[in-house]
């Protein structure tokens, strides 16, 4: 099959949505490709390049499979071919109109920002890879408008105190925005409703700034719901406080499908010191900051500059186009089970399901909704305890679980030791104490060492083949089956253990 890049029909847009290196991938997975001239040139990809690719140049709207990050506007949409699969940003759930279009046409249309926030979707999840680039590219732009550096300094000319970031919405733009802020040697605060995000927040140095309410909002979708007024009472409080205190405020809160919130208001913007910058994300959707003008920098009277981008990504659009081409391989990978060229798409699958808008002329818009598991079940915070009503018997229903549990083990052990033979009995006892002692020590590890951590089990583990490897073969058949079996579930220890460390020191890596 063929596959066409289109050239980006928007005034100003950048990007394309393939670049030469994920030309290459393309053609691996057995697809022809070819590439509208001058498609990349402004994001700095010759016709030459394509061509040195594998690709050739021509009319791409005639193909079987239509690459595009913006909907082609209608007149280029009628010269698509009956069968053709449109493969783009196609934004149904705020764009009806379009949708309601291309089902009229007898052809499938795939929506790149549909794709679900599952974690084997993450590698075709083009609003992350785009909101990643924004959030990097916010804090390039503060840092060009701030008159000052991000990091602090001891000078013969004097002490420079570190610029003060606050980052409101810890997402994907703002994890990157902290991230960039504090490689820049800033001091980064952050705040969001989703208490799960606190350890992100840390983990790259930034301070997580907690409203303090109960009503915390934990994920189940991957995306923020609206907010009570209480929280927003409190969050206000932070803002406004946090307002006189900070250079640079980024904000990138968003819930889906809703305006953006709004959650600087005009009074803290007077508040900020002359100078501060703020980069409003949010600034196509409505705005987070009162007196954003969407795609413009405003200044304020009071010397505070509103950066109000809506084309953050396509300012960086050689890095924009590079994830956005990844991200549309690893569809096909998907979507070309047999690396034969042949594209298939598959119902059943949850991923290829969910982002499918048309398929064969037919609306299959919206499709069921999809069950995310993005935060591990939280426990809501318990009431002070002066406040705490005195627990009732089902709150005490989980200890007494455990309890049985222990008492049962507790016997089983017992009985085991009674009939067990003298020699087995001490070797039980050793077993016993170190299973006690392995659960308290274990569980009681930060979850950032487990990895260290793997590395001790996996001398224990090197440990056990060694012993069993001496049984082998000495006793009876048990004694060997036994033995055999040690050594398989400990190599898988071992070798399990070196894998997954290698993968993680391989994303630390900045080679
Ligand atoms: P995301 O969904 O990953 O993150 C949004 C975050 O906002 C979530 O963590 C959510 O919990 C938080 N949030 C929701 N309500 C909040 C509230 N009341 N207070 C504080 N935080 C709140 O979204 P993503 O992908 O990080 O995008 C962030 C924003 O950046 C969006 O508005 C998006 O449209 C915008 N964006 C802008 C671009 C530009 O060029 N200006 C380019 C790409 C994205």
């Amino acid at each position: 099959m063929i596959i066409g890049v289109l050239r980006e029909s928007p005034p100003g847009e950048a990007r394309v949505a393939a670049t030469p290196a994920s030309v290459v991938e393309l053609v691996k997975l057995g697809y022809e490709v070819v590439v509208e001239p001058g498609a990349g040139l402004a994001a700095s990809f010759s016709d030459d390049a394509y061509l040195k690719a594998g690709a050739a140049i021509g009319d791409a709207l005639a193909a079987d499979i239509v690459f595009s990050i913006n909907p082609p506007p209608v007149e280029r949409l009628d010269r698509l071919s009956r069968g053709a699969m449109l493969i783009s940003m196609l934004n149904p759930r705020l764009n009806p109109g379009m949708v309601e279009d291309l089902s009229r046409r007898p052809i499938t249309a795939l929506s790149m920002d549909a794709v679900p926030r599952i974690s084997r979707a993450q590698s075709l999840d083009v609003l992350s890879s785009m909101a990643n680039i924004a959030g990097y590219r916010a804090v390039v732009e503060a840092a060009h408008v701030f008159g000052r550096f991000f990091t602090g300094q001891v000078t013969a000319a004097g002490k420079v105190p570190p610029a003060k970031v606050l980052v409101a919405g810890a997402g994907v733009a703002g994890l990157a925005a902290i991230g960039t802020a504090g490689n820049l040697g800033a001091i980064v605060r952050a705040t969001d409703p989703r208490p799960e995000v606190a350890d992100q927040v840390r983990s790259l140095g930034g301070e997580y700034l907690a409203i303090d309410t109960a009503d915390v909002e934990v994920s189940a979708t991957g995306y923020a719901k609206e907010m009570s007024d209480d929280y927003n009472q409190r969050a206000a409080r932070l803002y406004a406080q946090q307002a006189t205190d900070v250079d640079i405020i980024i904000t990138t809160a968003l819930i889906p499908g809703k305006p953006a919130p709004r959650l600087i208001t005009a009074e803290m913007v007077a508040s900020m010191r002359p100078g501060s910058v703020i980069v409003d994300m949010a600034a196509a959707n409505g705005g987070n900051v009162e007196g954003t003008v969407p795609g413009e920098a405003v200044v304020t009277g009071n010397g505070v500059t509103i950066i109000g981008y809506t084309d953050l990504v396509g300012r960086l659009p050689a890095q924009a186009s590079q994830l956005h081409g990844t991200n549309l391989v690893n569809l096909m990978k998907l979507m070309t089970p047999a690396k034969d060229g042949r594209c298939v798409l598959d119902f059943e699958d949850v991923v290829q399901r969910s982002i499918t808008v048309v398929r064969d002329g037919e609306l299959t818009w919206p499709p069921p909704p999809v069950a995310v598991s993005a935060a591990p079940a939280a426990t809501k915070p318990s009431a002070a305890p002066s406040t705490t009503a005195p627990a009732g018997p089902q709150e005490k229903r989980p200890a007494l679980g455990r309890w049985r549990w222990a008492l049962v083990g507790a016997a089983a052990l017992f009985a085991v030791t009674a009939l067990a033979p003298a020699a087995l009995r001490g070797h039980l006892t050793i077993f016993a104490l170190a299973i006690v002692i392995g659960y308290y020590v274990i569980g009681h590890v930060h979850h950032a060492l487990h990895t260290p951590l793997m590395s001790v089990t996996n001398a224990i583990s090197g440990i056990i083949v060694v012993g069993a490897l001496l049984q082998l073969g000495h006793g009876g058949n048990v004694v060997t089956a036994l033995a055999f079996v040690a050594i398989l579930v400990a190599s898988i220890n071992v070798f399990g253990g070196f894998a997954v460390t290698r993968r993680m020191l391989a994303m630390f890596s900045r080679s």
